[in-house]
């Protein structure tokens, strides 16, 4: 069943051996310093973590950096709302990269360790504890980041186990999850506002399906280019190419979407 989800969305045998063959690969950490963000990625500060964390660095996998450095530029305004931000990753990304982020997260457990990743680093960002679906928002945004709850099947090296979890039921209760999602968001995105739309997925029901159904339903909504020679193209949007940080120890496949409303 794994071989069929990685074939339907990788058409390179190369991609799929190496899917295989990564499979239990422990994964590098990487320290990444907030005040050199390019340099730290790509260049000579990425270090392995082998000591103890910098006060002003943090440890994510090298896909997440991928993921908001391409799409940053996107953002026209640099007031965005994180809607599903604990622990925190890319809302101090978005941060470092001069975005006021608000950000809001339904598990207490996951925003007490994003307070403890900005109070080391001394950041500020405004938190609340509220569930998105529920939310009594008003606000409208030109700027918003939805990384959805999803299988977490790219990051099946970590975490091997959540092949042996996939179902088609739960793929279809996340699906329907993540659509309530993307239309409570494109409901607070002002006219010509950007919705970021993240999944740490590569099954089809949780990337170009859920966004065959929101383009269905919503005329106005149209896809933006994402540059990026990390990533691959597909329908609806883009995956990070699992052959991109080889060299690296490997990532996790997210797919990534930009919606504009017109
Ligand atoms: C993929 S994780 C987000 C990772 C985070 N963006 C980062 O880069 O560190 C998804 C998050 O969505 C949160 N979540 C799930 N359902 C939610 C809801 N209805 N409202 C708000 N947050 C929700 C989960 O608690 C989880 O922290």
């Amino acid at each position: 069943m794994f071989k069929d989800i990685c074939e339907e969305m990788f058409s390179s045998k190369e991609i799929c051996s190496y899917i295989y063959k990564s499979f239990f690969h422990k994964p590098k950490n990487y320290q990444i310093s907030i005040h050199d963000i390019k340099n730290a990625i790509y260049k000579n500060r990425v270090s392995y973590l082998e000591k103890e964390l910098e006060p002003f660095s943090f440890v994510q996998d090298i896909a997440n950096f991928e993921i908001i450095n391409a799409v940053k530029d996107l953002y026209k305004d640099k007031k965005i709302i994180d809607v599903c931000a604990a622990p925190g990753g890319k809302s101090i990304l978005l941060h470092s990269y001069g975005f006021e982020v608000e950000a809001i997260d339904k598990s207490q457990r996951q925003i007490d360790k994003f307070i403890q990743n900005i109070n080391r680093m001394k950041l500020e960002i405004k938190i609340t504890n509220q569930d998105f679906l529920k939310s009594k928002i008003t606000d409208q945004y030109n700027s918003i980041l939805l990384d959805a709850p999803c299988s977490a099947l790219g990051t099946y090296r970590r975490n091997p186990d959540v092949i042996s979890k996939i179902e088609e039921k739960k793929l279809k209760y996340n699906q329907d999850n993540q659509i309530k999602m993307l239309e409570k968001s494109l409901k607070l995105l002002k006219k010509g506002g950007v919705l970021i739309y993240i999944v740490c997925s590569f099954h089809s029901f949780e990337t170009k399906g859920v966004i065959d159904k929101i383009l269905q339903k919503h005329k106005s909504i149209n896809i933006k280019n994402i540059q990026s020679d990390k990533m691959i193209k597909i329908k609806n949007g883009y995956l990070i190419n699992p052959l991109s940080f080889k060299d690296q120890g490997g990532s996790d496949i997210f797919f990534v979407t930009a919606l504009k409303k017109n």
